[in-house]
């Protein structure tokens, strides 16, 4: 068994400035304690570390990444960061060298795990809210997949298929079918695939693979299937995620660290 966290969405401005009535560091630093005092070592359910799936920032400005870094350190365990459609490569590779790359400069790692192989997307392109794989990234996740045999768990921060949201979905990955094409002769063995961007709880299949999203740590998407041309923003409980993973299930804990109701034995 192994237990990770999966945080997103965290929207992170240079140090004092606000977003949508809230200050979206404030809320990650909240989220930074309650994940040391649950799952730092020595507790109860101990996270090996943690992937933060994009949108780090809100503009990608070096102060927006440098304050995220100071936040972030705060962690006792390890920290895997993507980009967004609000991220800055450039900037964020700047601030965070240390950070996984691949060989050509797209911020897209492998992780090997008890559990499995993580694949760690960058879907990020230039001038578009909109996410993508180009040739050349499919073609570092193909040889991923291909170089392994058992497990493996993908990570996007946008996803492949449209949920009902209008202007969510005309930003949602481009493309999709190139990147089913790679993952379709690796389908029985892929567990999980997580995704950002949504800012909702969500979870479901696609193609046959098991997905969910979990809300952002800042403002949330409301649930608004109607047609319209703005994203509806709501401010719903801000929340991550625990994911436990054993040998036969994936658990997805969404946990909204803002609550202050009382808990009692029921
Ligand atoms: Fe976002």
């Amino acid at each position: 068994m192994f237990d990770f966290i999966h945080i997103t969405d965290l929207h992170i401005l240079p140090p004092g400035e606000t977003n949508y009535g809230l200050d979206p560091a404030e809320r990650l630093r909240m989220a930074v304690e309650s994940i040391a005092a649950r799952h730092g070592p020595g507790s109860a359910a101990p996270a090996q570390f943690v992937v933060a799936t994009g949108d780090l920032t809100h503009h990608g400005q070096p102060a927006a990444y440098a304050q995220l870094r100071e936040i972030l350190e705060g962690l006792p365990m390890p920290f895997h960061l993507m980009l967004g459609n609000h991220d800055e490569r450039d900037h964020f590779r700047d601030a965070f060298p240390e950070q996984g790359v691949d060989q050509n400069g797209f911020v897209q790692q492998a992780i090997e795990t008890d559990s499995g192989l993580f694949l760690l997307l960058d879907t990020k392109t230039e001038g578009t809210h909109a996410g993508a794989l180009c040739d050349k990234r499919l073609a570092w996740l193909n040889a991923r997949l291909a170089e392994s045999e058992g497990p493996v768990f993908l990570f996007l921060h946008h996803p492949p298929m449209s949920v009902g949201i209008s202007r969510m979905d005309r930003i949602q990955m481009a493309d999709a079918a190139a990147l089913a094409d790679v993952l379709a002769p690796h389908q029985r063995r892929i567990r999980h695939m997580f995704h950002g961007h949504l800012h909702r709880p969500l979870a479901g299949s696609w193609r046959g693979i098991p997905f969910s999203s979990i809300r952002g740590t800042a403002h949330q998407v409301a649930l608004d299937l109607s047609e319209r041309e703005t994203v509806p923003g709501s401010h719903e409980p801000a929340a991550y995620a625990l994911v436990r993973v054993s040998e036969d299930a994936v658990i997805v804990h969404s946990h909204d660290y803002l609550d202050q109701t009382n808990h009692f034995d029921l």
